[in-house]
């Protein structure tokens, strides 16, 4: 009775462990392609999450970390530029931003009729212009605001206002490394108005084209100026990360269209808001229309919120010091770096950009970059960067998503503080 039993269940057990295995290799095989399969640059905002609960279940690689005796081989994913790191301001800001919308409010798709941009709330144009006022970072006389679901939405709508009307598609180029949404985001939309055309630094057709300027830039964090500098451009400037946390604020910045977005200021990501300055009347009702076609306005209970978290970082420049939001931001960043450095030192196998120092008029004092990304080069013999870091269990985005050499990757330097902290201490222990 137990033997015959004990064969039963051990045949059962033999062929649930098979059908398991099957199943594991199937399901593999299948993220495989779903990844792979449309175009191996190609890295969505989900992917990551699948390679990570993949290597967190994995035991392949338990080699690479037996060497850590640290959080038992926990990945740490900073391939996205997710910025958490503010959460912790903000849960010490307490309800000074908490927004209450009852049902019967803000419910009418518009918001003012009277503007160019009709979706736009006014308190949030209001507390826009209030923000550069204090920092310092952007001209806003003669400008139109145009809000979008994050500077995402509002790059494609420039590209759809700049391109809009041209016989043959127009090209998009941004010198390498270049932000690798960009890329991705005009590939897969296959519009018949503009097209990728790659780094800007080669482009030499005497036609029109768009030129991405990112500055500071996404990865490598250098202050950018256009490239191409023939007549017949059109650019548009992507300031996500122009705030004194990440550089010295040097002067207004004055160019016809201006991207600007919660995300990377003030760390709400989530809220999706973004905003554009742009000169040209025709321009801006372009962009507005795209926004109109693509998705009828931005949400005004996601305005209403940047409105209000926007003030508070306004508010918190003007009457406080010990909270100051950039203040605050600035430190964490400058000791985040330092920490990298050290670390990178340590090991001997890495290198990050040197970035020289300017003095920042919002905050009178001279530093250097200390970008929202590091953008870390594998030196020696490592030739795949993203992979050897892998094997040690972090996760970073290739120099090849950029336009560049694998042995680059790039690393966020805005994650919570407990992967950070985990993450510099990994590096400093890598030897060759
Ligand atoms: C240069 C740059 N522009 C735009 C964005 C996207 O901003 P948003 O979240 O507002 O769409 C990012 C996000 O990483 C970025 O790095």
């Amino acid at each position: 009775m137990w033997k015959s039993s004990e064969g039963w269940s051990m045949r059962h057990a033999l062929m649930l462990s098979l059908a398991l295995n099957v199943w594991l290799l199937l399901r593999l095989a299948h993220e495989r392609e779903y990844n792979l399969g449309t175009d191996e640059n190609f890295r969505g905002f989900c992917t990551e999450e699948k390679a990570s609960s993949f290597l967190s279940n994995s035991t392949s690689n338990s080699s690479a970390i037996d060497e850590f005796d640290d959080d038992q081989g926990r990945v740490i994913n900073l391939d996205h530029g997710d910025p958490t790191m503010y959460e912790s301001y903000w849960r010490q800001a307490g309800d000074k931003t908490t927004v209450v919308i009852s049902g019967w409010q803000a419910m009418s798709y518009f918001s003012d009729v009277r503007n160019i941009c009709w979706f736009l709330e006014p308190e949030l144009a209001k507390e826009v212009i209030r923000l550069h006022k204090i920092v310092g970072n952007a001209v806003t006389e003669g400008r139109h605001i145009v809000a979008g679901t994050g500077s995402t939405q509002l790059f494609q709508a420039a590209l759809y206002a700049l391109s809009y009307g041209g016989t043959e598609p127009i090209s998009v180029v941004s010198a390498t490394p270049y932000y690798s949404f960009y890329r991705q985001v005009v590939e897969y939309m296959k519009s018949g108005l503009y097209k990728w055309a790659g780094d800007a630094s080669s482009f030499n057709e005497d036609k029109p084209y768009i030129e991405l300027i990112t500055s500071p830039n996404n990865p490598d964090g250098f202050m950018r100026q256009p490239v191409v500098n023939r007549s017949k451009g059109m650019l548009v400037h992507d300031f996500a990360y122009y705030w004194p946390q990440y550089t010295p604020i040097t002067s207004p910045a004055d160019h016809d269209i201006m991207l600007f977005t919660v995300s990377k200021c003030t760390g709400h990501a989530g809220m999706r808001i973004g905003w554009a300055l742009v000169k040209d009347e025709e321009i801006a009702r372009r962009m507005t229309k795209y926004i109109e076609l693509s998705s009828i306005g931005v949400s005004k209970d996601s305005q209403f919120r940047a409105a209000k978290i926007v003030k508070a970082v306004s508010d918190s420049c003007e009457h406080a010091y010990d909270s100051n939001f950039f203040e605050v931001s600035y430190h964490v960043m400058s000791q985040r770096w330092s920490r990298l450095r050290d670390a990178v030192k340590k090991s001997g196998m890495f290198s990050t950009p040197k970035f020289p120092p300017a003095f920042c008029k919002y905050s009178n004092r001279t530093f250097g970059t200390q970008p929202a990304f590091a953008w870390l080069k594998c030196e020696g013999d490592i030739e795949d960067c993203e992979s050897f870091l892998r094997d040690h269990k972090i996760l970073t985005r290739s120099g090849k998503h950029f336009g560049m050499s694998p042995k680059y990757v790039r690393i966020s330097m805005l994650d919570q503080d407990s992967n950070y902290d985990l993450f510099t201490k990994r590096l400093s222990a890598m030897r060759s």
